[in-house]
């Protein structure tokens, strides 16, 4: 297999309510990669967000939000390139040409689409349908070699890797001949992992936190203010028992495994180091800790995020010279992968014809 240099995508999706979930599982992760000697594309999925409606007017605000909250995190947008999906066009490009790789019994296995579509999946749009290959057509632009991701994200990174594995053999002659070697696309490898991969509801530990939870309470929003927070902690739904002092202790006891997992993330420590720590302590002990360095963690970035949307100019900037560096690389592959499928290119030393 052709050899790949690592590099490392993300999207988040500009749909409001960033939430304590996205920063653990991803946006603190992405901040994380970017001390690997790789280079790091995060980028505000816009063209993702409109599967579902969006208002104009709030759309434009949310995609500035997710930049904001990259930045205000610690993500350094001269080191890593940090852009919206819909400045850089080679991602429908390529998602068309991945529409014809990819079958309808894939996509027909995917569980997001049936969470998200519902009982009235007639009226869901093609666009959330096609969303995974949209997706694989993200990754696979810059031929990415890592993708840091929350747990949910499994599937639709499956399925990334089964297109590229379809489209390197599909097109396997037409690829040596034009000198890339066996393999075009790299095998992506998801990121999984850490105590907060899959952050629960603060109000029913079997749910997952997300951003359309009707209960404010039931989550965190990386814009809440202090006391906010330590009330939405205090509130938190718990058994009545003491934390135990051994992880198996935590099984069938969802919400409390679930703020062990949090402090464990936040702390930078794994869920173990948190109950050797709090092993045998109420939660009247263990969630004001909790707050505080929940309150700690977070508050700086709420502070920063309001301080940086506050001039969308600057943000504006960010996301133009992120997307003219994204299309750099992407335009790359995407003259690759049409001379690879056999279209006939615009070649730029042609003389208008009269
Ligand atoms: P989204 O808001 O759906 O665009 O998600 C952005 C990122 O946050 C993705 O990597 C998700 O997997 C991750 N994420 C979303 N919700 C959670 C959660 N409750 N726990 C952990 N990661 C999450
Ligand atoms: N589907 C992802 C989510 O909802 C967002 C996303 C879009 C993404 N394109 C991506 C994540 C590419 C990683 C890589 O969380």
């Amino acid at each position: 297999m052709a050899a790949f240099t690592e590099l490392v995508f993300s999207g988040v999706q500009p749909t409001g309510n960033l939430h304590l979930g996205n920063y653990l599982g991803a946006v603190k992760r992405f901040v994380e990669m970017q001390e690997r000697d790789a280079q790091c594309l995060y980028c505000v999925v816009d063209m993702h967000a409109i599967t579902v409606w969006q208002d104009p007017e709030a759309l434009r605000g949310q995609i500035r939000e997710v930049t904001a909250a990259f930045l205000a995190a610690g993500i350094d947008p001269k080191r890593a390139i940090v852009f919206n999906q819909s400045q850089v066009p080679q991602h429908a490009e390529l998602a068309w040409i991945f529409n014809c790789v990819a079958r309808l019994g894939w996509l027909n296995r995917m569980t997001q689409f049936k969470e998200k579509a519902g009982k009235d999946r007639e009226n869901a749009s093609i666009g959330l349908y096609d969303y995974p290959v949209l997706m694989a057509a993200d990754i696979l632009a810059y031929r990415a070699t890592h993708v840091p991701v929350g747990e949910d994200q499994k599937q639709h990174l499956e399925l990334t890797r089964d297109i590229a594995q379809k489209f390197n053999t599909d097109f396997s002659g037409s690829i040596a001949a034009h000198g890339h070697g066996e393999a075009f696309f790299p095998m992506t490898e998801p990121l999984i992992g850490g105590p907060a991969a899959r952050v629960m509801s603060l109000r029913d530990g079997s749910k997952k936190m997300s951003k359309s939870d009707p209960s404010d309470n039931a989550r965190i929003n990386l814009t809440d203010e202090a006391d906010t927070i330590a009330q939405k902690i205090r509130r938190a739904k718990t058994d009545s028992e003491p934390l135990p002092s051994e992880i198996a202790g935590l099984k069938e006891r969802p919400e409390a495994d679930n703020l062990v997992g949090i402090y464990a993330a936040l702390a930078g420590i794994t869920r173990e180091e948190v109950l050797r720590d709090f092993g045998g302590a109420q939660f009247s002990t263990f969630k004001p800790a909790l707050a505080d360095l929940a309150v700690a963690s977070l508050a700086p970035i709420a502070g920063e995020m309001r301080r940086l949307t506050a001039d969308p100019g600057h943000i504006d900037a960010v996301l133009a010279d992120g997307a003219g560096r994204a299309e750099t690389i992407a335009a790359q592959t995407l003259d690759a992968v049409k001379d690879i499928v056999g279209f006939v290119r615009r070649s730029p030393n042609l003389q208008a014809v009269r």
